[in-house]
C-alpha cells in the first residue's frame, strides 16, 4: 500500500481536495493530508481528517504524542506528495525551498516524487514570477499536472483552474507505477 501525502493550499479549489483524498482513499492508498493555515480559511481539517481516516496537521509546532517531529515522519513516509490545489505562493516557496508551514517542511524533507496541482487567476499563472518558480521546479524533477483553462473562480476566463481530480489521480498512479 502507497502513501501519499496531500498538501492543501488557500485556493478556492481547496474543497476539491476533499474528493481527491476521497478518491484516493477508495483506490486503497494511506493518505494523509496537511493544510496551510491559508487553506483552513477555505475547508476544514475535519472534512479532510474523516475523508483521510488520518489526523490532518495544521501547525507544526502543536503538541502530539510523538517524540519525533511529525512533518519528517510524514516526509520519510511519504511515497509521493500531491500539493492540490498549489496557490501561487506555495509554488514561489518549493521553488526557494522554503520551510515555513507544515507542508513546506515536509515538501523540503521529503525525497518522494512531488506532483503540484496548481490553481490560480490567470494573471498569477503568466505572471514571469510564477512562470520562473515552476519552471525551476520543473528543472528539479517536480511534476506538475494543468491547470486548466476555464471559467476562474475570480470571474475570469484563461489558463489557472486545477485540472480534475480524475486527472490528478491518474498522474499520481502513473508516478507510482
Ligand atoms: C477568495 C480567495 C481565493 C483565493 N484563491 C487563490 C487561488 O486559487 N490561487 C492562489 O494562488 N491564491 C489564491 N488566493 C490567495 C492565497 O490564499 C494567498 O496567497 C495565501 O497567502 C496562500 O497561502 P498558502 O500558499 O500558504 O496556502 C485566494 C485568496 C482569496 C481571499
Amino acid at each position: 500500500m502507497k502513501t501519499i501525502v496531500i498538501g492543501v493550499t488557500g485556493s478556492i479549489a481547496a474543497y476539491k481536495a476533499a474528493d481527491l483524498t476521497s478518491q484516493l482513499v477508495k483506490l486503497g492508498y494511506e493518505v494523509h493530508v496537511t493544510m496551510t493555515p491559508a487553506a483552513c480559511q477555505f475547508i476544514t481539517p475535519l472534512t479532510l481528517q474523516t475523508l483521510s481516516r488520518h489526523n490532518v496537521v495544521t501547525d507544526p509546532f502543536a503538541i502530539t504524542g510523538e517524540w519525533r517531529p511529525g512533518h519528517i515522519a510524514l516526509a520519510d513516509q511519504a511515497d509521493l506528495l500531491i500539493v492540490a490545489p498549489a496557490s501561487a505562493n506555495t509554488i514561489a516557496a518549493l521553488a526557494h525551498g522554503f520551510a515555513n508551514n507544515y507542508l513546506t517542511e515536509i515538501a523540503l524533507a521529503t525525497r518522494a516524487p512531488i506532483l503540484l496541482a496548481p490553481a490560480m487567476n490567470g494573471k498569477m499563472w503568466e505572471h514571469p514570477a510564477t512562470k520562473e518558480n515552476t519552471a525551476k521546479l520543473s528543472e528539479r524533477g517536480v511534476h506538475f499536472v494543468g491547470p486548466a483553462s476555464g471559467l476562474l473562480a475570480c470571474g475570469y476566463e484563461g489558463v489557472g483552474r486545477m485540472s480534475p481530480v480524475e486527472d490528478i489521480v491518474a498522474r499520481a498512479a502513473q508516478i507510482l507505477a
